[in-house]
């Protein structure tokens, strides 16, 4: 790792939500950033942030990967940190979510993450050193109902990661993986895609149990903020940890996960979930 000052960052879907808090906190800590999101435009007021440059990419577009992460170079000459932030969720019946809706959910949140990684591994590699962080989720570790692709997807990233921190060691590059709890982002809102279509009506009351549950424990959600230092501190902590639980409610769930045998983890998850 360079010197905090020189230190470059590129975050993808940095539009909003922890992406966004990620990107404001790097630059307040006096890092380049490269802050990535399909419409520039959003990202306005970002840009007016001593340090920050805002590129398009869209993390599906391998073509547009590849111009963010070349434009990167080429402007500040090496990537210290790659954030793997963009993503959204899929919500309902695994049944009745369509083959597009499924092949768009793992192109964002597995295969997007695929293309950055590739894309900046030959700098790192030169470098001898970088971060890949990547944003799971806590639904990488434990699941809740009904967020079966969603949680597939997670799922994938924390194989992915904790596999890749080992191939990546000897050349000084850390892999490592974010797992935030529930974080108070438009998520629930902008980045929920509902999967509710023919042949629903046999989960409605299971759905109906499972969606009160979820808006019950939205106020203890942490902040996009909060979600942001842990990000932070994996890019920067030049350890071996590989798995950081963000938030509260994450680490609480990480430490069952650990300790409770399966029968009574998914017992706990659905008293959770009002089932
Ligand atoms: N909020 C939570 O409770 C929570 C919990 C655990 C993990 N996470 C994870 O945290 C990450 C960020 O979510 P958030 O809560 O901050 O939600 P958010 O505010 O809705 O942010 C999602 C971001 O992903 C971007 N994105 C979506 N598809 C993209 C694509 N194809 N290419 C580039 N960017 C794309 C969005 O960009 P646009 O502005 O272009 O749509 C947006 O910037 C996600 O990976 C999510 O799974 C969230």
């Amino acid at each position: 790792m360079t010197t905090e000052t020189q230190a470059v960052v590129l975050i993808t879907g940095a539009s909003s939500g922890i992406g966004l808090a990620a990107a404001q906190l790097f630059a307040q800590r006096g890092w380049r950033v490269a802050a990535t999101m399909r419409n520039p435009s959003d990202g306005a007021q970002l840009a007016a942030q001593a340090g920050v440059t805002v590129l398009a990419m869209d993390v599906t577009d391998p073509a547009s990967v590849n111009a963010a992460v070349a434009a990167t170079l080429e402007k500040f000459g090496r990537i210290d940190a790659l954030v793997n932030n963009a993503g959204y969720g899929l919500f309902g019946p695994f049944e009745t979510a369509t083959d597009e809706q499924i092949r768009r959910q793992f192109a964002t949140n597995v295969d997007g993450i695929f293309a950055t990684t590739r894309a900046v591994l030959p700098a790192m590699r030169k470098q001898g050193s970088g971060a890949i962080v990547n944003v799971a989720s806590i639904g990488g570790l434990v699941t809740l109902p009904f967020f079966s692709l969603y949680h597939a997807t997670k799922y994938a990233v924390v194989g992915f990661t904790e596999s890749l921190s080992f191939e990546l060691a000897p050349l000084g590059i850390r892999a490592k993986c974010i797992a935030p709890g529930g974080v108070a982002t438009d998520f629930a809102g902008r980045s929920l895609v509902r999967t509710f279509g023919d042949g629903g009506n046999a989960y409605s009351d299971t759905l109906n149990k499972v969606t009160a549950a979820i808006s019950e424990r939205r106020a203890g959600y942490s902040s996009p903020e909060s979600i942001a230092e842990v990000i932070y501190r994996a890019a920067t902590d030049d350890t071996g940890q590989v798995m950081y639980a963000a938030g509260q409610d994450a680490e609480q769930i990480f430490h069952l996960r650990q300790s409770l045998p399966e029968a009574e983890r998914l017992a706990v998850t659905r008293q959770r979930s009002g089932l």
